[in-house]
């Protein structure tokens, strides 16, 4: 397909997306099952409810333009799922592995919001008016994410994992 119009490039970064939701719908239950905090646990199921939504919405948003929903495989999402889930095999102290796990749920967000941002500006420019309601819905959910996990990170898991960096720290040199 030549990507010789806005709209091409729309439908395609539509594809992108909802491939990337699709994987994200398998690897939330698992971050939600790593988390040791109960908080972040907490946040992942929402997110994971969340995320069901933002299929929805997506197939929604197909239907504007009267096409299939399809997507076409994230690599990128692929990529941050599959880094994210090294830190999921390893061992270690639950608050370092939780702030860990925090680094590879925003890195995801961050994706999102701009990938969100972007075909909803498209739809804009495109006349499509209900579809740039409804990405714009999802952009505002993964924002308010991105910002629940900043104050789960700065309010416990980061200062507690400092704990636990100066309590391993208090009989060596490291
Ligand atoms: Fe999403």
């Amino acid at each position: 397909m030549k990507l010789n119009t806005l709209q091409k490039l729309y439908t395609d970064e539509l594809r992108d997306l909802y491939n990337a939701e699709n994987q994200l719908l398998k690897a939330l239950p698992k971050m939600a099952k790593a988390a040791s905090s109960e908080e972040l646990k907490e946040a992942f199921e929402k997110h994971l409810e969340q995320t069901k939504g933002h299929v929805k919405r997506l197939e929604q948003v197909f239907e504007e333009l009267d096409e299939k929903p399809k997507g076409k495989t994230c690599r990128a999402m692929k990529g941050l799922i599959e880094e994210g889930s090294e830190i999921l095999q390893q061992d270690g102290e639950e608050s370092i592995l939780d702030a860990g796990i925090i680094v590879a749920a925003q890195k995801v967000e961050h994706y999102e919001i701009a990938s969100y941002g972007s075909v909803r500006t498209f739809a804009h420019l495109l006349g499509q008016n209900k579809a740039a309601e409804l990405l714009q819905t999802t952009l505002d959910e993964e924002s308010e994410t991105n910002e629940l996990l900043n104050r789960l990170a700065g309010s416990t898991i980061n200062p507690e994992a400092l704990m636990e960096t100066e309590l391993a720290g208090a009989g060596s040199s490291q």
